[in-house]
């Protein structure tokens, strides 16, 4: 296993708490290059807290999950922050999507000229005695009609800075170059690489 820099001994071993495969699949696929190997933590349900910050949605989730699981895990939360909709959906993305969908965001942008949205992401790892928050950022724009039939959730709507390409077009490994999620997780990936967990697959500090 090639790692970048660093003495590798092993594979490191963590739980991702979450019932969504895509997000497990596109996490594994970022991890792997830093000697993580994820598994779906065997948990029903994770707690989602109403707050304005998914870091502090992501802390309260990854604690819980961490009481009950007893194990080193990562929780990732997500979320749409649409500028003309002044960061809607923001933190409740999980529920707009379950309501009104893509659909409903793009019948609300109908007339709306401004199209710069955000994704973000905030990962906790917890290793006892440690916990520790990354984030991650992507922008964008919201097209005007979905595109592409890969990925999840708001993919087919959303353009980043740079590309013509839907998150939704992409292949898993093009939006593992560019998204939200991949700087999140790599510098997850990165923090245990450099050994500050005694996890198998970290180098010798
Ligand atoms: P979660 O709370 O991290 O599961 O994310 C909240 C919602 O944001 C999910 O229901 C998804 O619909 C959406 N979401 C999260 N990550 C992505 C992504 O990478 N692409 C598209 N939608 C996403």
């Amino acid at each position: 296993m090639l790692r970048r820099g660093g003495r590798v001994s092993g594979e490191c071993r963590l739980y991702l708490v979450t019932g969504n495969r895509n997000k497990l699949e596109e996490a594994q696929g970022i991890l792997e290059e830093y000697g993580v190997r994820l598994e779906q933590a065997p948990l029903e349900g994770k707690l989602e807290i109403q707050s304005d910050s998914l870091e502090e949605i992501a802390l309260y989730a990854a604690r819980d999950a961490y009481r009950r699981l007893r194990k080193p895990l990562i929780v990732d939360d997500s979320g749409l922050f649409i500028e003309a909709l002044k960061g809607f959906p923001g933190p409740y993305s999980s529920y707009v999507y379950k309501t009104i969908g893509w659909m409903g965001i793009l019948r609300l942008m109908h007339n709306v000229h401004n199209r710069r949205a955000c994704f973000r992401t905030a990962a906790v790892l917890i290793y006892p005695p440690l916990e520790k928050v990354f984030v991650g950022e992507t922008c964008g724009v919201i097209t005007r009609e979905p595109r592409g039939t890969g990925g999840f959730g708001f993919d087919p709507i959303f353009v980043p800075e740079g590309y013509t390409k839907t998150y939704a077009e992409m292949t898993l490994e093009e939006k593992n170059r560019v998204s939200h999620r991949y700087k999140a997780f790599s510098k997850l990936g990165e923090w245990i690489r450099t050994g500050r967990v005694k996890c198998p697959g970290s180098s010798t500090p």
